[in-house]
């Protein structure tokens, strides 16, 4: 197996290319999940304090005898605690029993509420502060980021936005990108593969390969230059995910890919998603 890719993010830091999701696991599972995963070289945890198992994270990193400055966690503030982000990581941190995160991410813009801009002041804060080494958003699309840079002056590290070949955000992948923001896929996998991995052209290219067709769509975010987070707690699984390091798309296989994009979202739209008591993701 290859080595994995680290990305260099705006503020200097270094995130891996590529990562565990953890959403819809129990603490239970991601303890198990995360032990599978370090153990075949994951070094990047997504975590989420709506996915109540930040506890079972915790425990996985002391469990583990790799040391915490090589494991890179994220997690996100709810939607309704945008007006108290300090003394929500706090308690996120407080969980997960660590004294900084790697990335601390505004999970929703929730544009109704109109208070992310004032959400991101109290970011910038908690990152000089050293309470977490990096800031980024999710789901937030040009204006909202706009917003940020014009308001702050100071752009996200990261976006982690759905994203995925049946909807592949090349727009907004390509301000990001412009603006030095590094984009981070969302349920990259589409949630199990419904309609990509059963899809001719990725067959194809898995034979062409010899990868298996999550390995060819994993491999695809990694060669667009995206940060990917596929979520599995099934050990044979977190293992085929990570095993993309010794091959890459040609150009025009990229291409190829590039075709599935038909704009169907998995996910709410941010526009005008605001609910703060559901978990989706
Ligand atoms: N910021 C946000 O708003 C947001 C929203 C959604 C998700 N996320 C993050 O992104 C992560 C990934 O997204 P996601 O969980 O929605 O979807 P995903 O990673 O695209 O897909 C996960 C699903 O695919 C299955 N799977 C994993 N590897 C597979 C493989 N090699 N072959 C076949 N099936 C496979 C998993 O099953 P098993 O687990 O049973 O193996 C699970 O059902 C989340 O866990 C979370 O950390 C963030």
């Amino acid at each position: 197996m290859g080595q994995q890719t680290i990305i260099k993010l705006v503020d200097g830091n270094l995130m891996p290319q590529l990562g565990l999701g953890v959403w819809q696991a129990s603490n239970e599972q991601v303890v198990k999940a995360i032990h599978t995963a370090l153990s075949v070289g994951y070094r990047s945890i997504d975590t989420a304090a709506i996915y109540h198992n930040e506890t079972g994270v915790g425990k996985a990193l002391r469990e583990s005898d790799i040391p915490r400055e090589e494991i890179f966690i994220t997690t996100k503030l709810w939607n309704d605690r945008h007006h108290d982000a300090k003394i929500a990581l706090q308690e996120s941190l407080d969980r997960l029993q660590l004294d900084y995160i790697d990335l601390f991410l505004i999970h929703w813009p929730v544009p109704q509420q109109d208070k992310y801009v004032e959400t991101w002041k109290q970011f910038i804060e908690l990152k000089e502060a050293g309470l977490t080494r990096s800031i980024g958003v999710c789901n937030f699309h040009i204006e909202h980021l706009q917003r940020l840079f014009s308001e702050t002056g100071i752009v996200p590290a990261i976006n982690q936005i759905e994203l995925h070949p049946l909807m592949q955000q090349r727009q907004l992948h390509s301000w990001n990108a412009t603006h030095h923001i590094i984009t981070e896929s969302w349920s990259p996998l589409s949630r199990g593969g419904k309609g990509v991995f059963d899809h001719p052209l990725v067959e194809s290219l898995a034979i062409k390969y010899d990868k298996t067709p999550a390995q060819i769509v994993i491999r695809w975010h990694l060669d667009s230059g995206m940060i990917a987070i596929p979520k599995s707690i099934t050990p044979s699984r977190i293992k085929e995910n990570f095993d993309v390091f010794d091959f890459r798309l040609e150009k025009e296989d990229l291409t190829t890919i590039a075709r599935l994009d038909i704009g169907k979202r998995l996910g709410p739209n941010p526009d005008t998603y605001n609910l703060t008591v559901l978990n989706l993701g």
